[in-house]
C-alpha cells in the first residue's frame, strides 16, 4: 500500500523537560545506528506540553528523524479558555499530529463525540494532523460487539471536515488499554476494517486508502508484528511502552 507505517508514543503525563530531551536523544541515535528509514515507518513522540518546546528545538537544530505532536488540543482559536492550548500555538511548535479523543479524554474528562468532532475540525484549520482516537471499553464490547462503538465515535469524530482533510485515526480498546491485556491482531484488523469502511462512506474511497489506521492497547516489542501483518493495521498508538527507550526502539524496527 501507499500508507506509510506509523509508530507513535503518547507519553500521556510522564517525562519532564530533562527527561524528554534525553529520550529524544537516545531515540535519535537508535535510529540512526539502526539505519532507521523515515520513508518506511515514520516515528511520531507526544509530549506534555511543557515539553513540546524542548523537543521542538532538538528535533529541528539537529534534524532528527522523529515528529512530535501533542496530546489534546482546544476546538477553540483563542480566546477566555484558561487551561486550553490553541491549534495555532501547536502549528507554530512545529507539531506535525495532534491526538484527539483519547479514551482518557473522553473518559476522565468526560469529552463527548461532539467535542471530538469539533477539536478534529479546529486541528485540521490549523495544519495539524488530528490523530482521532476510538474504541470500546469492555462493557460496550459486551453489549454491542467490538465495531459498533468505534464506528459510531469514527462517524460523529469526521462530521466537521472533507476528503482534503489529511488524519490518522487510533482504534484503542479501552480494555486493552494499560491492561497488559492487547487485542489479538485479528480482533484489531476486524475493527480496523469496519473503521476504513466509515472512513470510504464518510470521506470517500480515495481517503479511505491513503488514511493510516493505527492499533492502540498494549503494544510492545514482542506483539508488534502481528498487528503490522494486518492489512488495516499501519502502525501503533503506544502508551506505556513508549516511555522505555529500549522497549520504544524495538516497537519501532518491528519486522513483518
Ligand atoms: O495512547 C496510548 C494508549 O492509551 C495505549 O496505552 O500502550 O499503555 O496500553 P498502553
Amino acid at each position: 500500500t501507499q500508507r506509510t507505517p506509523l509508530i507513535a508514543g503518547n507519553w500521556k503525563m510522564n517525562l519532564d523537560h530533562l527527561q524528554a530531551i534525553a529520550f529524544v536523544q537516545k531515540l535519535a541515535w537508535n535510529l540512526k545506528d539502526a539505519k532507521h528509514d523515515f520513508a518506511a515507518v515514520e516515528v511520531a513522540v507526544f509530549p506534555p506540553f511543557t515539553d513540546l518546546r524542548s523537543v521542538q528545538t532538538l528535533v529541528s537544530a539537529d534534524k532528527l528523524p522523529v515528529v512530535f505532536g501533542a496530546q489534546d488540543v482546544s476546538a477553540h482559536d483563542s480566546g477566555a479558555f484558561t487551561g486550553e492550548i490553541s491549534g495555532a500555538f501547536l502549528a507554530q511548535l512545529e507539531c506535525t499530529y495532534v491526538l484527539i479523543g483519547h479514551s482518557e479524554r473522553r473518559t476522565l474528562h468526560g469529552e463527548n463525540d461532539e467535542e471530538v468532532a469539533a477539536k478534529v475540525t479546529a486541528a485540521v484549520k490549523h495544519g495539524l494532523v488530528p490523530i482521532i482516537c476510538v474504541g470500546e471499553t469492555a462493557a460496550d464490547l459486551e453489549l454491542h460487539g467490538p465495531s459498533a462503538v468505534p464506528v459510531a465515535q469514527l462517524r460523529t469524530a469526521l462530521s466537521g471536515i472533507d476528503s482534503a482533510a489529511d488524519i490518522v485515526v487510533a482504534y484503542e480498546p479501552v480494555w486493552a488499554i494499560g491492561s497488559g491485556q492487547a487485542a489479538t491482531p485479528e480482533q484489531a484488523e476486524q475493527v480496523a476494517a469496519q473503521l476504513r469502511l466509515v472512513l470510504s462512506e464518510t470521506l470517500g474511497q480515495d481517503v479511505a486508502d491513503k488514511t493510516r489506521i493505527l492499533y492502540g492497547g498494549s503494544v510492545k516489542g514482542v506483539n508488534i508484528a502481528g498487528y503490522m501483518r494486518e492489512p488495516n493495521v499501519d502502525g501503533a498508538l503506544v502508551g506505556g511502552a513508549s516511555l522505555d527507550i529500549d522497549e520504544f526502539s524495538s516497537i519501532v524496527r518491528f519486522q513483518k
